[in-house]
């Protein structure tokens, strides 16, 4: 496993992977790595023979009063768990002076429109302009075939792919379902801040989405009412704050009047204290 710091050794090192006929897959993270983002890593080694992770916790997605100063830099614990983990080929760790070498803001970035305008887009101003802008970097410095995601990020997954097919990147870019603990809750790197009684409830997302799901499979249309038994589920955990809970399609991240044969997304955004956290479930019709 190649530790790599450097954007020109990242390319150097994959242009010689790529000149001996390997096929890269790149799984992008902000470190911190739990089971969730190690999944993915195992994942990558179905979809090509030479894996890179990159572990880089990008500035320009984090909103004035967001926890980037906070977010937990581990990275000796991430090499460990990787090393441990087998079949990693590079770990990309670059500085934020090395991915921003002009400076920050960046005066070039990459934005993908109306994707961002439902969930978490109004609430995290400019975070998927920051999210598409690294990622299209992170793509340019480590040239892969393939890139995995994870669908616990679903409108990031949504624009990741949208960017990729516009600017014509040529990566298969790959949706990893997400990875949960036994009650449910996902996976996720902020879980560490959650006190002992807030990590409890917040299995009642899991529960929400159930609850989503069991509607639609109940034969509930109604868009509206599909919400409603997310939020009667979430109601129940009383250290719950809702930021939204919401049902839109699956690709143009719209919400429908009613659910007609396709698929959906229902999503959730929930404050447990200062802790923001996320997920969501695909509903189909038929
Ligand atoms: P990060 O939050 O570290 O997540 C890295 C990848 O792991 C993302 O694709 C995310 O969807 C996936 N992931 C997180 N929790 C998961 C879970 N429980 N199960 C499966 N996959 C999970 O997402 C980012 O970093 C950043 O925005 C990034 C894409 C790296 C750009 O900075």
């Amino acid at each position: 496993m190649t530790l790599i710091h450097a954007v020109a050794e990242m390319q150097a090192h994959a242009d010689a992977a790529r000149a001996a006929g390997r096929r890269l897959v790149l799984v992008p993270t902000m470190g911190a790595l739990h089971d969730g983002h190690l999944a993915l890593v195992e994942e990558a080694r179905r979809h090509g023979d030479h894996v890179a992770v990159s572990i880089f916790v990008n500035p320009t997605q984090f909103g004035p009063n967001e926890d980037y100063a906070r977010y937990p830099r581990t990275l000796d614990a991430d090499l460990a768990a990787l090393g441990r983990a087998g079949g990693v080929d590079a770990v990309f760790a670059p500085s934020p002076e090395e991915m921003y070498p002009l400076g920050l803001p960046p005066l070039t970035t990459v934005r993908v429109d109306r994707l961002g305008e439902h969930l978490c887009g109004p609430y995290r101003p400019g975070h998927f302009e920051g999210v598409a802008s690294v990622v299209a970097k992170l793509f340019t410095a480590c040239r892969p075939h393939a890139a995995l995601f994870g669908q616990k990020d679903a409108q990031q997954l949504a624009i990741i792919r949208r960017m990729a097919a516009e600017l014509g990147f040529g990566i298969d870019v790959v949706g990893m379902s997400t990875v949960r603990e036994p009650d449910g809750l996902a996976l996720s790197s902020r879980n560490r801040y959650l006190a002992p009684e807030e990590r409890l409830q917040a299995a009642a997302m899991r529960r929400a989405l159930d609850a989503a799901e069991a509607a639609v499979a109940g034969g509930e249309r109604r868009t509206r009412a599909v919400v409603e038994a997310m939020l009667t589920e979430l109601a129940k955990a009383p250290l719950a704050r809702v930021q939204y809970a919401e049902v839109v399609d699956a690709d143009t991240l719209q919400p429908p009047g009613r659910l007609l044969p396709g698929r959906y997304l229902a999503a959730l955004a929930v404050y447990y204290g200062a802790t923001r956290l996320i997920d969501n479930t695909t509903l189909e019709i038929v």
